[in-house]
């Protein structure tokens, strides 16, 4: 892996770079060094010598050959990224930002001696730096990391968000990952959504993480569970971010369940047209589904999710630890939509699952959450506005959604998705040789979620055919073929009754 550091000068990007290196065990190259040693006098003085275009034009070769290595932490000239030919070559590895408030930039640099960029005033040269750099530092950084404190706390921080693993730009997977929603967040106002069972335990830890240098943090508690998506707490909160006088860049931090990143990404989706978002999903369903994907919504006293957009997270921090905390009934809820993934798209992640005797812990759940987040994200990336194969995620989901609907919602999105996933699996045993119907059903039970539900066949008809999926070219439905894989299709009206009953009918 090759590592990056951009930042103003003073941030620490030498110091900090070469400690990180030592720590990973890479080697360490400084762009500002090469060029000395291959041309003889320090940077500064080249600069005077060679005028700013022929210098950059040497700090481009000096970034080339520093990037093409392997292992490596390079740490780039203040000014390397002026230009485009160099910040695309900086998109191809992994940069990270370093930053630190102007006394403590200008106490490092002494006064500025030594660095042409800040003569003749350097506090009033940082603040043109900061004005005209900051922005393409931003284009190019992954992430931020403070520099205030002692360097080795900022490598160590560093250090461990590198050994996170990155599922798709801008989602994190790891223990601890939520310890970073501040690497993402800007340095301004920033809102944090939670709900109630969080306030005193994830959401404040996360609070604290973010409360430094001169981030103001409002935190927001939103009602409990689906109640967080009605207009009114939504309209409440665009305002309080006005009152707060939010800008464009300032960020909406959402911790908690589906409930509230699908709240707070359509918050942010829509404040100022847009701000940036940084979700830490909590619960199963959000770190395996809600959270992923970019659709934020909330709901009308006419449907659910009637009202949203898509909208890309900046980051998502998926952390196995916030589940610790989670009722077991939600817990389970969301392993359905786990098996459901193993089933339709991950045959080695339904071989994980088939083992479990009981819901899983540690790293077997961690396994479990990473391929089923993983195997969303393949969708997502090749279907990302939900035109096609995105809709296999919606295996289960028929019936499922017909039960919610069909019981009052009294069943859990969860528990009637497990009921969907066996009646699919049976039907497809009958009509499309699929031959591990018994298999989905045993490992449902084994993990307490219901494979059936006690209604009346007649009356889920009724919620089947409201189904959304039901357009203009029939029925469609989410059929497993073998495990690990499913298809799209679309039915006749008897195949769905015959859903219907099968979702009523206690298996053998
Ligand atoms: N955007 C999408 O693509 C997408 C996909 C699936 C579901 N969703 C939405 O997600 C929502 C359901 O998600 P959910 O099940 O996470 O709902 P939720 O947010 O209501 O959370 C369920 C419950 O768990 C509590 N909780 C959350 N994290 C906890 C923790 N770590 N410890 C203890 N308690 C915790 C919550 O307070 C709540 O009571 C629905 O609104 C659904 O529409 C969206
Ligand atoms: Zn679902």
């Amino acid at each position: 892996m090759i590592v990056a550091l951009v930042g103003l000068p003073g941030a620490g990007k030498t110091r900090i770079g070469r400690e990180l290196a030592d720590r990973l065990g890479y080697s360490f190259l400084d762009t500002d060094q090469m060029l000395q040693e291959r041309l003889g006098a320090p940077a500064a003085e080249l600069f005077e010598r060679l005028g700013e275009e022929a210098f950059r034009d040497e700090e481009t070769g000096s970034l080339r050959e520093a990037l093409s290595g392997r292992d490596r932490v390079v740490s780039t000239g203040g000014g390397t990224v002026l230009r485009p030919d160099n910040r695309r070559l900086l998109r191809e590895v992994r940069v990270l930002g370093l930053t630190a408030r102007d006394p403590q930039l200008l106490s490092r640099l002494r006064g500025g001696r030594g660095r042409p960029v800040l003569a003749p005033n350097p506090a009033d040269r940082l603040q043109i730096l900061r004005r005209d750099r900051l922005p393409l530092y931003e284009e190019v950084a992954e992430a931020w990391f403070w520099t205030e404190s002692a360097p080795v706390r900022a490598v160590e921080r560093i250090r461990d968000f590198l050994a996170l693993r990155r599922l798709a730009p801008g989602v994190y997977f790891g223990r601890g990952a939520r310890r970073f929603a501040g690497s993402f967040s800007g340095f301004g106002r920033t809102l944090l959504l939670t709900q109630p069972p969080l306030v005193d335990g994830w959401a404040r830890s996360i609070l604290d993480s973010l409360s430094y240098g001169e981030r103001q943090v409002t935190m927001e508690v939103v009602p409990d569970g689906e109640a967080a998506k009605e207009f009114g707490v939504y309209q409440d909160l665009l305002r309080r971010m006005a009152h707060l006088g939010m800008t464009r860049d300032e960020t909406v931090v959402a911790v908690g369940g589906g409930a509230v990143t699908d709240l707070g990404g359509f918050v942010a989706a829509s404040y100022m047209r847009g701000v940036p978002l940084v979700l830490v999903p909590t619960t199963v369903i959000a770190q395996a589904d809600a959270a992923l994907g970019g659709k934020t919504g909330i709901d009308l006293p006419e449907g659910k999710n009637l009202v949203g957009a898509f909208y890309p997270a900046q980051a998502t921090l998926v952390d196995p630890e916030t589940l610790r905390t989670l009722p077991l009934a939600e817990f389970r809820d969301g392993l359905a939509e786990v098996v459901k993934c193993g089933l339709g798209l991950d045959a080695e992640l339904f071989a994980a699952c088939a083992t479990w005797r009981r819901p899983p812990a540690g790293p077997a759940l961690d396994f479990a959450l990473e391929r089923a987040a993983r195997a969303k994200l393949r969708l997502v990336a090749a279907d990302p506005k939900e035109a096609g194969d995105r809709a296999k995620l919606n295996l289960g989901h028929t019936a499922g959604h017909a039960v919610e609907a069909a019981s009052g919602y009294q069943v859990s999105h969860g528990r009637a998705v497990a009921i969907g996933l066996a009646a699919v699996s049976r039907l497809a045993e009958r009509r499309y040789a699929f031959s591990h119907a018994r298999e989905v059903l045993e490992l449902l039970r084994r993990l307490g979620l219901p494979t059936y539900y006690r209604g009346d066949p007649d009356d889920l008809w009724t919620y089947l055919v409201r189904d959304k999926k039901h357009g203009s070219h029939g029925f469609r439905m989410v059929v497993p073929r073998r495990i690990g894989t499913c298809e799209v299709l679309r039915v006749e009206e008897e195949e769905m009754r015959e859903l219907a009953a099968l979702t009523c009918t206690p298996p053998a």
